[in-house]
């Protein structure tokens, strides 16, 4: 046999289980005579996280690791944030009727809403792999997150009409001065109060503290006009706000 006849044989050795791999996943997806790429099913998956058909996930499905990736680093998903934070505007100039008495509030998130977590999950498969709170807590204290800029024009909107801005995070303690630091070294300042989890809260579910902290912000008798946040575990439950807006995240869910 030739040489180049050796080529091509090992050549399809590597090459066919690749293939047949691929199509067992597209396979199970046309049961019903649909024809999909894997484009299709990484978007639908994106999609459905989005609009909470898929909860609870631990990870990114592994077919579906470098489309996440190339969505949060994509003009999209910015375009996606920046409609997001528009609408949040829009609402604000027509639906709002702001007493400025110094109780009209907006509450927003931390990771993902006013910081970007995208560097860390960048070394972490985008979310397809499982968290490593400890790893994720080592790159947060080194405080360098990037601001989402979409975010902070909207919080300096906020704040330049007055509104109280308050900051709601899923963040422990113990993290409280380089959260600090690293908002304020990107340009959020300002706020008017910024809660983070004590050692009680961790035993509690996220929508669980969050509301809790909810309810303490309308006793002492706020307005919350809106929410900002990218996890539906920060937006849900009672007491609601007036409106929510959340912002894409396909890359974790926190409950
Ligand atoms: C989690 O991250 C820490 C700190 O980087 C590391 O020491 C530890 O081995 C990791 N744990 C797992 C299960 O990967």
């Amino acid at each position: 046999m030739g040489k180049a006849l050796w080529c091509c044989l090992v050549f399809a050795c590597l090459l066919i289980p690749l293939a047949v791999a691929d199509w067992n996943i597209l396979k199970q997806q046309t049961h019903d005579g649909l024809k999909i790429s894997l484009k299709n099913y990484c978007e639908s998956w994106r999609m459905n996280v989005e609009l909470h058909n898929i909860r609870e996930f631990q990870v990114v499905p592994e077919e579906c690791i470098e489309y996440i990736g190339k969505y949060v680093k994509s003009t999209q998903y910015k375009v996606d944030s920046q409609r997001a934070t528009d609408e949040c505007l829009v609402y604000l100039s027509t639906s709002c009727n702001l007493k400025k008495d110094g109780l009209d509030a907006w509450i927003f998130d931390v990771d993902d809403t006013l910081l970007s977590t995208v560097p860390y999950y960048k070394n972490n498969l985008y979310g397809g792999k499982k968290l490593n709170v400890t790893s994720l807590e080592e790159w947060m204290s080194k405080g360098n997150a990037p601001a989402l800029d979409h975010s902070l024009k909207l919080y300096n909107e906020l704040k330049s009409r007055g509104v109280q801005i308050i900051l709601v995070t899923a963040r422990k303690e113990h993290l409280r001065s380089v959260t600090i630091d690293n908002l304020v070294k990107v340009g959020y300042y300002g706020w008017t109060k910024i809660v983070f989890r004590d050692p009680a809260d961790e035993l509690i579910s996220v929508q669980q503290y969050k509301t809790d902290v909810r309810r303490q912000i309308v006793n002492y008798g706020y307005r919350i006009w809106g929410i900002l946040g990218d996890q539906y575990s920060s937006i849900e439950g009672t007491p609601s706000p007036k409106r929510a807006f959340k912002l894409p995240n396909p890359m974790y869910y926190v409950a």
